[in-house]
């Protein structure tokens, strides 16, 4: 794919995990979700040919039994539950560019071609396993793991389990993992993550039954057909499915390795320690950054099934949209640390940043230039405080995109917005208007009308539909999506048709509450 005349665009990949389907889709699979979208958006507006992927994981036990709870085949409630994930995705405008199920057949080629690597290259073999289940993990567990004899990150029981199984010699891994993250220290972040996972490996690290034969719902060894893939060795290969592996060696060179893996902590182990030990066992480079944020937290508790504390996102977004929604878990919590929701943060961030100072500036400078400029074109002038602003906005954004630090993004678009209002206050257009200064009043409101451009340039991978709507009402031609970054987002890139502007009614209406 070709970005600018000459220059063949740069491949972004990114990833989400791919979820459960014995859940249903509540608001920390979105939060996950709705951040990998928003990078995505964001390096497309800079022209990189993106890839970005999410979808459902939908073998192994826990599936098998959430489906005969339900009186159906697996089959059937994965088709049942990966569309709910599918419309939850849609209805939040995920721009994701193929949603990979572990059923598909694709997949499955993958999974074997994968498998058989490792085999052949020797790091798989035959053993009898004894152990402590965690169906909710779909993870063995060592007595001296368990916390009050239950599961320590479910709470749960776990199930005594003897077992025939292939095994993954993870332990011969330890000292390649630890001088690949001591080579890459970017490798898995935040750093605070790193080290933890740094201090995981140096405790010594045990080879896993990576096949089952307890269950049927998995996919076969190619090898040994009395065995089906375990589901984690299973879903992790997802990553390499979609990139081409085995299919489409151009794509997959292309593709891999994969730029981010993004998810909650509760998986890192997964895909810090369990996913490069089993690349390098397949000669396949490893991914150049695993991030791992903090939970929701749901009155100061994970939310989980069990728990029956989750939150759809449909009932958020009936109430602050899309736009709103995304706009909370991006803007509003910290990608990184645990967070809690908080239904009354969320209305009041609305409120006060989205409906005031955002909102707010917009229908004001358009009802001014409407107003006061007539046919004549509200000048953007060279200099001034605007442009200067901006150019710190959009710098601003850009350095804290690429730390994947979305609040820290929206803060300074919003450092804009506020400026924009305050030179509003300073300048007075209406009283400049009124002394009939027409060309002053002009060049105030050209500023303004600049200003919020490029402010629906930058806030477009985080509230989309507020951006293309702004867009129009401007008098831009395309949509915020068509525009090449950093070019579109400078001062004075484009001129703001005062023929074609719009008022319209409130971007964000005000939630009373
Ligand atoms: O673990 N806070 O799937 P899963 C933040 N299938 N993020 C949360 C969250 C919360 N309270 N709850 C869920 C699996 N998430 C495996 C993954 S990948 C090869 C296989 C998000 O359905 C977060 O991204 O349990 C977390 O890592 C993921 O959902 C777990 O989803
Ligand atoms: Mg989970």
């Amino acid at each position: 794919m070709v970005g600018i005349v000459g220059r063949v665009a740069k491949s972004f990949y990114v990833t989400t995990p791919i979820y459960y389907v014995n859940d249903a889709p509540h608001i920390g699979h979105a939060y996950t979700t709705i951040a990998a979208d928003a990078i995505a958006r964001w390096r497309r507006a800079w022209g990189d040919d993106v890839l970005f992927v999410t979808g459902t994981d939908e073998h192994g036990l826990k599936i098998q039994r959430a489906a005969e709870e339900h009186g159906v085949s697996p089959q059937e409630w994965a088709d049942r539950t990966s569309e709910r994930f599918v419309e939850t995705w849609r209805m939040l405008d995920i721009t994701n560019d193929d949603f990979i199920r572990t059923t598909e057949p694709r997949h499955r080629d993958s999974v074997q071609a994968f498998l058989q690597t490792v085999y052949d290259n020797g790091y798989i073999v035959l053993d009898t396993y004894e152990g402590l289940y965690c169906v909710a993990c779909e993870a063995y567990y060592t007595p001296d793991d368990l916390v009050d004899g239950r599961c320590p990150v479910h709470d749960r029981e776990v199930e005594q389990v003897t077992e025939e199984n292939y095994f993954f010699q993870l332990s011969r891994f330890e000292d390649r993992l630890l001088e690949y993250y001591e080579k890459n220290p970017d490798a898995v972040q935040p750093a605070g993550k790193r080290n933890e996972v740094l201090g995981f490996i140096r405790q010594g690290l045990r080879d896993f039954s990576m096949s089952r034969t307890s269950i049927s719902w998995g996919i076969p060894l190619p090898w040994d057909e009395r065995h089906v893939t375990y589901v984690w060795y299973d879903a992790l290969i997802n990553y390499l499915t979609v990139a081409g592996f085995g299919t489409d060696k151009a794509q997959f060179e292309r593709r891999w390795p994969v730029d981010y893996h993004l998810m909650a902590k509760d998986i890192l182990r997964f895909h810090a320690v369990y996913w490069p030990a089993m690349l390098m066992a397949a000669g396949i480079e490893l991914p150049k950054c695993v991030f791992a944020h903090g939970y929701l937290l749901v009155g100061g508790e994970k939310m989980s099934k069990t728990r029956l504390n989750q939150i759809a996102p449909a009932d958020l977004v009936a109430e602050v949209g899309s736009d709103g929604f995304r706009y909370h878990f991006l803007a509003d919590q910290r990608f990184g640390p645990d967070g809690e929701f908080s239904y009354e943060a969320m209305i009041a961030r609305y409120n006060s940043d989205l409906a005031n100072n955002f909102g707010n500036l917009a229908s004001r400078v358009l009802n001014m230039a409407t107003n006061y400029c007539g046919s004549a074109t509200p000048d953007t002038r060279a200099d001034g405080p605007l442009a200067t602003a901006s150019a710190k906005a959009l710098e601003g954004c850009s350095e804290a995109f690429d730390r994947l630090d979305f609040a820290g993004a929206m803060e300074a678009v919003w450092q804009l917005i506020r400026e924009a209002n305050t030179f509003i206050e300073d300048r007075e257009p209406w009283k400049l208007h009124k002394a009939g200064a027409a060309d002053e009043t002009a060049n105030v409101i050209g500023d303004c009308l600049e200003a919020l451009r490029i402010i629906a340039l930058l806030v477009a991978p985080v509230i989309p539909r507020a951006s293309a709507l702004l867009w129009t009402r401007l008098g831009m031609e395309g949509t915020p999506q068509e525009q090449l970054l950093p070019g579109a987002a400078t001062w004075g890139a484009a001129v703001t048709r005062d023929n074609r502007l719009d008022k319209g009614d409130a971007l964000f209406p005000r939630i009373e509450t």
